[in-house]
């Protein structure tokens, strides 16, 4: 398994979502971003949890031996914890399950890092943020979907800026050491916004793989974020 090597440094970290990426085609499609990017975030969808199938651990462990950047891996499945071992041994950097779909979220974490991964939980929407509270101890890092999971291209719940505010406070006030990430509807347009409330992570897919030159959006990207870094006094 590859670590991200900016993982413990305060700067935001860009992680291109391949759902939106040719599938059938992503070493091509992963090349084209010509390194400007920090981790690879990867959709597993079951079918259940979200409407769609994507992709399961195979792929995963495929991609792994084809790309040097590390893995971030967000689980929408249903029984997340059959899968943790699967996903650790396909080479997953990060481990992120929805807090949705388990009922020992606690064991889940424990589980995660024992094997070596970053572990994170993911909420939805409308899941308020008490959900994890009291995880805090046993988590790596918090992804707030900022629009429903399920879909690429969807558009940014504008509510979620004060939840990512409310986030950022509760982690802050914690004193662990958990970084804040954001999944949904981000483009270039929005990243100011969700960065200054206090995101540490940024996913993105349409906007990157959609865009007619993705090399170059992801590295306009990054350069919004330095500037927003410096700006925030994170690097
Ligand atoms: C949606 C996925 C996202 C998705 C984001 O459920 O978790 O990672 O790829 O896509 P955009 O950036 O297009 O909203
Ligand atoms: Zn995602």
């Amino acid at each position: 398994m590859k670590r991200c090597a900016d993982w413990t440094r305060a700067k935001t970290l860009l992680c291109p979502s391949i759902l939106s990426a040719d599938l059938s085609d992503l070493s091509n499609s992963i090349a084209a971003l010509d390194d400007n990017y920090d981790m690879l975030h990867c959709d597993v969808m079951d079918g259940s949890f979200v409407p769609l199938i994507t992709f399961g651990s195979q792929l995963v462990r495929q991609l792994n031996e084809k790309t040097k950047k590390a893995l971030d891996v967000h689980l929408m499945v249903i029984n997340p914890e059959s899968q943790i071992k699967n996903f650790a041994d396909a080479g997953a950097s990060s481990l992120v399950f929805h807090r949705e779909t388990s009922f020992h979220p606690q064991r889940v974490l424990s589980e995660i890092r024992s094997l070596g991964c970053y572990a994170g939980v993911s909420l939805s929407p409308a899941t308020p943020l008490e959900e994890v509270k009291y995880l805090l101890p046993d988590m790596d890092m918090l992804l707030l979907m900022t629009v429903n999971p399920g879909f690429g291209g969807q558009l940014y719940l504008k509510q979620m800026t004060e939840k990512i505010r409310s986030a950022r406070a509760m982690i802050d006030e914690s004193g662990y050491s958990v970084r804040l990430q954001v999944d949904g509807g981000i483009s270039r347009d929005n990243l100011g916004q969700v960065i200054r409330a206090g995101a540490d992570m940024v996913v993105s897919g349409s906007a990157i793989f959609l865009a007619e030159n993705p090399g170059l959006e992801a590295k306009a990207f990054q350069l919004d974020m330095l500037e927003l870094d410096r700006e925030l006094k994170r690097v």
